[in-house]
Order: C-alpha cells, then sequence, then structure tokens
C-alpha cells in the first residue's frame, strides 16, 4: 500500500485511509476542540465547533466527520475557523441558562474571576458544571460572550424525579454525545432527540420521565455531557475537580472488575466515573459501579462479626467467629459427612474469593456441594 499524505498547518503528515482529519491531526499533536464528538461512535457532525479550513470550494468543513484525503490542505486555527467557532459558541451560550459567569464576565484573567464568583453570596446556585464543562473552557479560550438576554426561555422544567439522574434541559447544547452514549456505547437505546427547531430536546422514550422510559441508569450519559446539562443528584455541587483526589479502582460488586475513578473530598466519596483507559469497561460502569457506594456510609455497616445468641446478636472479634464457624463446620462433618455441608457464593465476590471458596469446600471440607448465586 503506497503512504497517504495530507498538509495540516502547513506540516506534511502521514494518514491511514479511513481516518478523519481530526483523527489525524490528533495523532500529530494538532489539537482541534470538539464538543459532539465521542470516539468509538458514529460522527453526527452535530456542533460544528471542529470545523477546519480546507483548501478549495467546501472551505469549512466538520474535522470528525470529514475523511482525510490524499494531497488535503487543511488549516485548523485560520481567521475564518475562529470566526465560525466564535459565533457557534455565542449561539450556544445565548441560546440556554449559562450562568456560569462566562457569560458576561469581564476580565481575561480566568482563575481571579472564577475565585470572585466562588466567594459569592450564592455560590450553590452556579451550574454543577462550572469548573468541568467543555463549553466554559472554549468560550474563554475563544474569548467569547453571549449576546444578553438568552434568545428564548427553556420551556422545560429540570427532571429530578429520580433519586440519580438529573436532567436540566436549560443548559442542554443538543450535542447529541448523551445519545451516542446510550445507543452506541451502553447499547440501551433508552433517548433520543425529539421535536424540532427551538423546540428540540433530548427525550427518553415517548418523552417520558427518565424513571418510566427503558433508562436502566448506567449514568454513561452524564459521563460523556461536555456540560452541566445531565448530572449525578447526589453530587450536586458537592465539589469542584480541584477539590477531589482521583482514586482508581476496582468496583467492588461484581466479577467483572470494573475500572473506576473514585472523587474524593475530605475522605468522602464525591461521585464516581469509569475509568475510561481501564479494560474492560473502557469507562463504562453500570447503576451499581457508579451510583451505588453509599453503603460505605451507612450507619447500619457490620463492622464486626455477629455471633447470634438466643434471639439476640453480640458483636464478636474475628478469631472468635471464625474458630466458632469451624469447630461447627467440623462437628457437622465428624458426626454428617463432608456432604452434609453446602455453600453458595456470593455474586458480589471478585473471582478470586469465589475461587478460594470452592477450593475451601472441594479441597478442605472434600464436598462437591458448592454453588454461586448468579446461576439463581
Ligand atoms: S453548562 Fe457550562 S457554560 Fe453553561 S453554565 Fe454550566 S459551566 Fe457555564
Ligand atoms: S443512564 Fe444509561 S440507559 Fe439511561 S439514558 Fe443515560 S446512558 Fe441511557
Ligand atoms: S444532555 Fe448533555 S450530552 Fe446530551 S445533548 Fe444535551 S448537552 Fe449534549
Ligand atoms: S465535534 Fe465535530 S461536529 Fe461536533
Amino acid at each position: 500500500m503506497t503512504d497517504s499524505f495530507m498538509v495540516i498547518n502547513n506540516r506534511e503528515v502521514r494518514f491511514e485511509p479511513g481516518q478523519t482529519i481530526l483523527e489525524v491531526a490528533g495523532a500529530n499533536n494538532i489539537e482541534i476542540p470538539t464538543l459532539c464528538h465521542l470516539k468509538g461512535t458514529t460522527p453526527t457532525g452535530a456542533c460544528r465547533i471542529c470545523v477546519v479550513e480546507v483548501e478549495g470550494p467546501d472551505k469549512l468543513v466538520p474535522s470528525c466527520a470529514e475523511p482525510a484525503r490524499v494531497g488535503m490542505v487543511v488549516q485548523t486555527e485560520s481567521a475564518e475557523v475562529i470566526k465560525a467557532r466564535r459565533s457557534i459558541l455565542r449561539l450556544m451560550l445565548s441560546s440556554g441558562n449559562h450562568n456560569c459567569d462566562i457569560k458576561d464576565y469581564d476580565t481575561k484573567d480566568w482563575t481571579q474571576d472564577q475565585l470572585r464568583l466562588l466567594s459569592g453570596e450564592t455560590p450553590q446556585e452556579l451550574c454543577p458544571a462550572w469548573g468541568d464543562c467543555k463549553l466554559q473552557d472554549l468560550a474563554f479560550k475563544y474569548q467569547v460572550k453571549a449576546v444578553g438576554q438568552p434568545l428564548s426561555e427553556c420551556k422545560y422544567p429540570m427532571e429530578t424525579g429520580n433519586p440519580l439522574i438529573v436532567r436540566d434541559f436549560s443548559r442542554c447544547i443538543l450535542c447529541g454525545r448523551c445519545v451516542q452514549a446510550c445507543r452506541e456505547v451502553q447499547v440501551n437505546n433508552a433517548i433520543d432527540f425529539g421535536y424540532r427547531g427551538a423546540d428540540a430536546k433530548i427525550i427518553a422514550g415517548t418523552d417520558v420521565s427518565l424513571k418510566d422510559s427503558d433508562c436502566v441508569f448506567c449514568g454513561e450519559c452524564i459521563q460523556v455531557c461536555p456540560v452541566g446539562a445531565l448530572f449525578e443528584k447526589k453530587a450536586k455541587n458537592g465539589a469542584r475537580p480541584w477539590e477531589t483526589q482521583k482514586i482508581r479502582t476496582t468496583c467492588p460488586y461484581c466479577g467483572v472488575g470494573c475500572q473506576q475513578i473514585l472523587h474524593v473530598k475530605d475522605g468522602t466519596i464525591m461521585k464516581v466515573t469509569g475509568a475510561e483507559d481501564g479494560k474492560p469497561n473502557l469507562g463504562r460502569l453500570c447503576v451499581k459501579g457508579r451510583f451505588g457506594y453509599d453503603f460505605i456510609y451507612s450507619k447500619e455497616r457490620l463492622k464486626t462479626p455477629l455471633i447470634r445468641e438466643g434471639e439476640t446478636f453480640r458483636s464478636a472479634s474475628w478469631d472468635e467467629a471464625l474458630n466458632l464457624v469451624a469447630h461447627r463446620f467440623s462437628k457437622i462433618i465428624d458426626t454428617h459427612g463432608p456432604d452434609a455441608l453446602a455453600g453458595v457464593s456470593c455474586a458480589r465476590s471478585i473471582n478470586e474469593d469465589s475461587y478460594q471458596m470452592q477450593k475451601l469446600f472441594r479441597a478442605v471440607f472434600k464436598t462437591n456441594n458448592i454453588d454461586h448465586c448468579a446461576r439463581t
């Protein structure tokens, strides 16, 4: 196969047939901003923030959807490109409730401006994505403000009727990443674009609430939303990104071993996200892995073994509890034989624990009465 070359920002670069301009640029450390693009899914070309200038009649094309061609000459930050990106950003900021102060800031000192905002009287009213928003970042990068009052009021109220996910339609930029994630990453097909023009909205099912739709609350849509239109109810404004320690760990719920990131502030988990570079999940999580961390802080959580005495239980040390269990098991085996024992391991255990449990039953107790609750 002959090598394929194109020119980006006056530099000749090689590409593989089938790659988009965005992919070729990325492979050559040339940054092009994106909003709707979701790696690994079909490009939609919805937001057009990734436009680049191509020599020839087409001029501005969305780089995330345009295939690279031999001899193509591309500029990624020309005056035309910047003008187009600024007008897209202005339109997005002006057509929604973007109260993060990027809307009408009056300074070029980002840090000072954000500190001033945080010290205000109502920081809790701030957008939950403040400090972690691609639209905010790009608006600052390209020095874009909104035009006064929103062009139209959002007619859809915030959806807060389930315990896990809040949908704030007033901040949605209709990039469609959530739809791509739901459809192509998690293959749940719970949400889609609905209505047209100024009424356009991301709908669940036939425009019902998430809890009445096919949504399984995996939360993948939250993870990919570039702005504050989707967020974890439990995490709302609990911590800004720079306040949390990011701790990588393995999900404790089942043997799949999904890699996750705990966002921890002052020793408390504020939210959980999937580790994008970690196998086997590559960023995906299920409802348990993403939202099921509250048990750690439950007052009802058992922290010591309990031994039954009549109708009540008393706390015991691990040594005492294990000695008691070993003694009782030995007695049953001596009296009735090993097949009088049976074990069911837990689907929440990791594979290694389940393996050790069957070893204990087969090799130590000498019975094959061992099963796993996932089979039920
Ligand atoms: S979505 Fe982004 S731009 Fe809009 S208010 Fe929130 S942080 Fe600001
Ligand atoms: S939580 Fe999961 S299933 Fe529900 S809409 Fe989001 S991506 Fe789809
Ligand atoms: S909810 Fe978020 S990800 Fe979905 S279309 Fe709106 S802005 Fe994009
Ligand atoms: S990122 Fe390319 S069109 Fe949105």
